[in-house]
């Protein structure tokens, strides 16, 4: 992909630096002209007609945002349309500019770590669901953690209301909950899974089998056999792994029903490391790294027409 800046133009504002790209998105770090202040600017082109679902949702990556007020949601202050012969060729989101990199290109490097931001993500999504929303696409790769340890999930471009059943399958193969496979409704619980499939990722390296193999097909088959967190990574404490292996069950009524409830028992996870750390030698402990495999999964959007749903 091009990082040449000569071709994009935003008025207000000096494009700065290309900071990275999605299924059909560039985001750059632009300057504030008046103000100097650094922003983030997701642009999504429409290159054909088969592009307007892309279009379609950054509108609702735009309209969710401004439901939601929670500092480890990164937020959205502006939509621009830019249109060519009255079509609307481009859409530029003004974006909070978040520092640091994404769990999927720098792995937890602890298991406290990854309790830690984890803890996060959890309050996040507790904070969306409070609000009537799913996420529906969390994965390593749409979570950022900056040096100090702030926390941002990324990418609301595939949320919607609770109780929808989208009109296609949204969502990464290696992260999708079995119910945005069959396209019944999505709830909390389905971030409940996405989050266990993420943090199940971030301590052992190795994605879960979900019910959409890469290729795209979808399988029947529902008793996906998952080897449970502590067999790849010894540091994984008991009740860490079992809280995983609850959240992505295949049946969202044997999962924890809310995020609220995964947040409290990733917290009491976390309080207990945090102890033992103290009474220990205060040395952190090491994740075993298992894999270095990249199972950052393609967003599947070629299959998707996001739902105007907001
Ligand atoms: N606000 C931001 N600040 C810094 N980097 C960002 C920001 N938003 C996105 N990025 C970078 O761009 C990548 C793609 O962004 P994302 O919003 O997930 O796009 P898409 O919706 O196309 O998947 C991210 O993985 C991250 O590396
Ligand atoms: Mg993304």
């Amino acid at each position: 992909m091009s990082t040449t800046v000569k071709t994009l133009e935003v008025p207000g504002y000096q494009v700065a630096q290309f900071l990275g790209s999605g299924a059909r998105s560039t985001i750059w770090k632009i300057r504030d002209s008046r103000t100097g202040d650094m922003y983030a600017l997701k642009r999504v082109v429409r290159r054909e007609t088969s592009d307007q679902r892309f279009l379609q949702q950054a509108e609702n990556e735009h309209a969710v945002a401004n439901r939601l007020d929670y500092p480890s949601i990164r937020k959205i202050y502006d939509i621009r349309h830019i249109r060519r012969w009255l079509v609307v060729r481009e859409i530029h989101l003004i974006m909070e500019y978040c520092r640091g990199r994404t769990v999927q290109d720098s792995r937890p490097q602890s298991v406290i770590n990854a309790v830690e931001v984890f803890s996060h993500v959890a309050a996040a999504l507790e904070h969306m669901n409070s609000r009537s929303l799913v996420h529906a696409d969390t994965k390593p790769n749409n979570i950022l953690v900056a040096d100090d340890g702030t926390v941002k999930i990324i990418d609301l471009g595939q949320s919607c209301r609770v109780g929808i059943i989208k009109k296609r399958i949204q969502g990464t193969p290696d992260f999708i909950a079995p119910e945005q496979v069959h396209r019944q409704p999505l709830d909390s619980r389905t971030d409940v899974f996405n989050f266990g499939a993420s943090l199940y990722w971030s301590l052992t390296g190795q994605a879960i089998p979900t019910v959409l193999p890469k290729k795209g097909e979808v399988t029947l088959k529902i008793d996906l056999i998952v080897t449970p967190p502590e067999q790849l990574n010894p540091n994984v404490p008991s009740g860490l792994s079992k809280l995983i292996n609850d959240c992505i069950e295949v049946s969202p009524a044997r999962r924890p029903q809310s995020m609220k409830e995964v947040r409290s028992r990733i917290e009491m996870v976390r309080s207990t490391l945090t102890r033992s750390r103290r009474a220990d030698t205060g040395q952190d402990i090491e994740v075993e790294n298992t894999s270095d495999q990249d199972t950052s999964g393609q967003d599947i959007l070629n299959q998707s027409i996001p739902d105007q749903d907001i």
